[in-house]
């Protein structure tokens, strides 16, 4: 079975504040660089709440929802759109589990993340301990929400199509 264009999907990974004031902008970017993705878009970006509020209404009604919002608000992150065939779910791959600690060494969030004492929040509705992630970076999660999120934080032109000389991994 040979891969058709049909199969080329895209994802929008953003590095959260955390990511960017630990330095790790060029580690995480170079991780899908190697793996052969194809880098469409990118730039550093401070979030207005509204779009954060936007970009995660499908957790409006979680008890971390506040948190998460102030989280990706409070300082500049990077936005990224990578394309390729089986991008979206490849990206999850080497990005890990949501929670750093439950996340695979060799991932991203495995290897460069931790989940601190600080870092929970109560379940108002039953008093659960909340792990509240700062887990460095976001993938989408299908390829619609991919093409949902790449039009949400990125303006007309500043995604780019472009054709590589030669194979990529012809180096
Ligand atoms: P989610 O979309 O479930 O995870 P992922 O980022 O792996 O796709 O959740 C979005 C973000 O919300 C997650 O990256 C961190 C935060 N979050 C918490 O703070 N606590 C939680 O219990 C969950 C599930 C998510």
């Amino acid at each position: 079975l040979v891969a058709s264009m049909e199969d080329v999907e895209e994802t929008y990974i953003m590095i959260k504040p955390d990511g960017v004031q630990r330095g790790l902008v060029g580690e995480i970017i170079t991780r899908f660089e190697k793996k052969g993705f194809k880098l469409t878009g990118l730039k550093l970006f401070q979030c207005p709440t509204e779009l954060a509020q936007e970009h995660y209404k499908d957790l409006q009604s979680k008890p971390f929802f506040p948190k998460l919002i102030n989280y990706i608000t409070s300082g500049p992150v990077v936005c990224m759109a990578w394309e390729g065939v089986g991008v979206v779910a490849s990206a999850r791959k080497l990005i890990g589990a949501t929670n750093p600690l439950n996340a695979e060494p060799g991932t991203i969030r495995g290897d460069l993340a931790v989940q601190t004492g600080s870092n929970y929040t109560v379940d108002s509705q039953d008093s659960m301990l909340i792990p509240f992630g700062r887990n460095v970076v976001h993938g989408s999660d299908s390829p619609e929400n991919g093409k949902r999120e790449i039009a949400l934080w990125f303006k007309q032109g500043e995604v780019c199509q472009w054709t590589p000389a030669q194979e990529p991994w012809l180096t």
